[in-house]
């Protein structure tokens, strides 16, 4: 059986935040210190593409290979995503990744390393320009070259979509293609509010993170929590699924595992009617804190279950992890209904 990944069975085009090289990959990387599979834009559409559909033949040919035969999956080899199972690829690209940097930021979130790697720099504009008018040519020859799936999401995480200097390309791209906006939502766009209006798949992503404007003050430092609730009220009203607003949870032990911000995200979650919270954790901590990661996970999950919420672990938590809140989901559900006389 051979080899592979989600990222390769969706025909995943992710542009990264590169600086300039190897842009055009497959998949974000989030799970793999090494340099993930990725090709360079070049000036013209066409190439481009010629040039990421050749590294996608070069992965799978290589999926099954041992890591000194591989040329430019080094990164799979040791990737727990890449696993054997029967490869039913999609024919067109059903994914886009839009994680291309620099982009711009107003936030300076505590888990976040681009401000300080300098990914919110935007200074360098003749080379900032050329790349992002060679993606939007890409993206737009891939609509109208009948590349894309019918069904194409793309998640958009370069930045701040709402400040972006390239936010009307951007969006006139787009269209009303089903789209995520990962979005701190400091600022309302109407423009985007239309975009979920018109269509029902698309939504927004927000890493709220915590209950209460202290802890936010801590994680976001920034001193705008109201104004920031406000915002999401207003997405609320363009909104016609409740799964259009999907708010996040990145668990971190000690900062926003308080009971005051349990409560106070069950609050908000009613106020939104937001029915699920996706929980994540921070990639960029190490093992340190595990007992503890996980007893917030499994404090924070008790909160929503006792408040008639959900919650989901994908894309971010351990399978582990899933499975062990699974399983005291179903303890925590027991025991409400045969409550101990
Ligand atoms: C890089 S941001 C860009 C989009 C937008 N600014 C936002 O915050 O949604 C995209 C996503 O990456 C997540 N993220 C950033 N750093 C992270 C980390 N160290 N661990 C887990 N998720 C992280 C954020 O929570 C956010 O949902
Ligand atoms: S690094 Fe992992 S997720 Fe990315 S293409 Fe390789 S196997 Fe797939
Ligand atoms: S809002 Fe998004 S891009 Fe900005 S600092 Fe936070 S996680 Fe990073």
């Amino acid at each position: 059986m051979k080899k592979t990944c989600a990222a390769l069975e969706q025909n995943q085009l992710t542009f990264n935040s590169g600086y300039f090289d190897k842009i055009l990959g497959l998949c974000c990387g989030n799970v793999i210190e090494e340099q993930i599979p990725g090709v360079d834009l070049e000036d013209t559409p066409e190439a481009s593409f010629r040039n990421w559909e050749n590294l996608v033949t070069k992965v799978i040919e290589e999926s099954n290979y041992d890591l000194c035969d591989r040329t430019v999956s080094k990164a799979c080899f040791y990737c727990p995503k890449l696993v054997s199972m029967e490869s039913n690829r999609n024919e067109k690209i059903n994914f886009i990744n839009f994680f291309i940097y620099p982009s711009p930021c107003q936030s300076d979130c505590i888990y976040c390393g681009l401000r300080a790697n300098g990914s919110f720099d935007m200074s360098d504009t003749e080379a900032i320009n050329t790349m992002y008018s060679r993606v939007i040519a890409l993206c737009n020859y891939l609509k109208e070259n009948n590349k894309l799936d019918d069904n194409v999401v793309f998640q958009m995480a370069s930045g701040e979509i709402t400040i972006h200097p390239f936010k009307r390309e951007i969006l006139d791209m787009l269209g009303d293609m089903t789209t995520i906006f990962s979005s701190n939502c400091m600022k309302f766009d109407e423009e985007i509010a239309e975009k979920l209006r018109r269509n029902p798949q698309s939504k927004i992503d927000m890493s709220l993170d915590c209950g209460t404007s202290e802890t936010w003050k801590i994680i976001k430092r920034r001193d705008n929590f109201q104004n920031v609730l406000e915002n999401l009220e207003k997405y609320r009203k363009y909104t016609t699924e409740d799964d259009q607003l999907q708010l996040k949870y990145i668990v971190l032990p000690g900062v926003n595992t308080s009971d005051e911000d349990f409560d106070g995200i069950v609050k908000i979650m009613k106020l939104l009617n937001v029915p699920k919270l996706v929980l994540s954790r921070d990639f960029g901590d190490s093992s340190e804190n595990r007992s503890d990661f996980v007893q917030g996970l499994k404090r924070l999950v008790k909160a929503l279950v006792m408040n008639d919420l959900g919650w989901d672990g994908q894309p971010a938590l351990f399978y582990e992890d899933i499975k062990m809140l699974e399983e005291y989901e179903i303890s925590l559900k027991e025991i409400e209904s045969n409550p101990v006389e």
